[in-house]
């Protein structure tokens, strides 16, 4: 169950969402470079929901489609390279499909790169039947993201397919 349910201005979770969407559509009507929308896109959601501690992408390395390499993102610095199949990002990008861990110490494999994370939620960018990339976002509080989170990242997801 999602416990940090008031986003930094005061909203409920989903009108923080909905929100956040709009800007994020309004962004890249505005402009198509994909590093320039990320990097906005991540700094949205980092200052929008107050109880995120790392918000960011990973990318599917142009050189090696078996890794992700770390995109645009908001927090402490993180690890550069992740193998699909590996932590909870390359598990959501091997399975296509979107992780939520309610507590990270639980999850096998899961890679520690703020040792303040205690949950998290990984969104498939799938683009063209192939995945580009994900969207990772940890809470320093457990069991911190459910169906509203996955409902709104995933939309985000699709929206930047669009990007690739
Ligand atoms: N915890 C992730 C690694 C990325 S950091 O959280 C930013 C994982 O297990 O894939």
């Amino acid at each position: 169950m999602a416990i940090g349910v008031v986003s930094t201005s005061g909203m409920p979770r989903e009108e923080a969402y909905r929100t956040v969407i709009a800007q994020a559509r309004q962004l890249i009507s505005d402009e198509k470079d994909l590093v320039a929308n990320l990097a906005n896109i991540s700094s949205l959601l980092k200052h929008t929901f107050e109880d995120y501690l790392w918000i960011g992408f990973y990318l599917t390395s142009q050189s090696d489609p078996g890794e992700l390499v770390l995109g645009p993102f908001q927090g402490r610095p993180a690890c550069t390279r992740i193998r699909f199949g590996k932590g909870v990002c390359g598990t959501s990008a091997s399975e296509k499909r979107t992780v939520i861990v309610d507590d990270v110490d639980k999850f096998p494999g899961h890679i520690v790169c703020d040792s303040l994370s205690r949950s998290e939620i990984v969104v498939p960018i799938i683009s063209g039947g192939r995945v580009a990339g994900v969207i990772d976002v940890d809470s320093g509080y457990p069991a911190n993201f459910g169906e509203t989170d996955r409902k709104y990242l995933e939309e985000l997801a699709e929206m930047l397919t669009q990007l690739f």
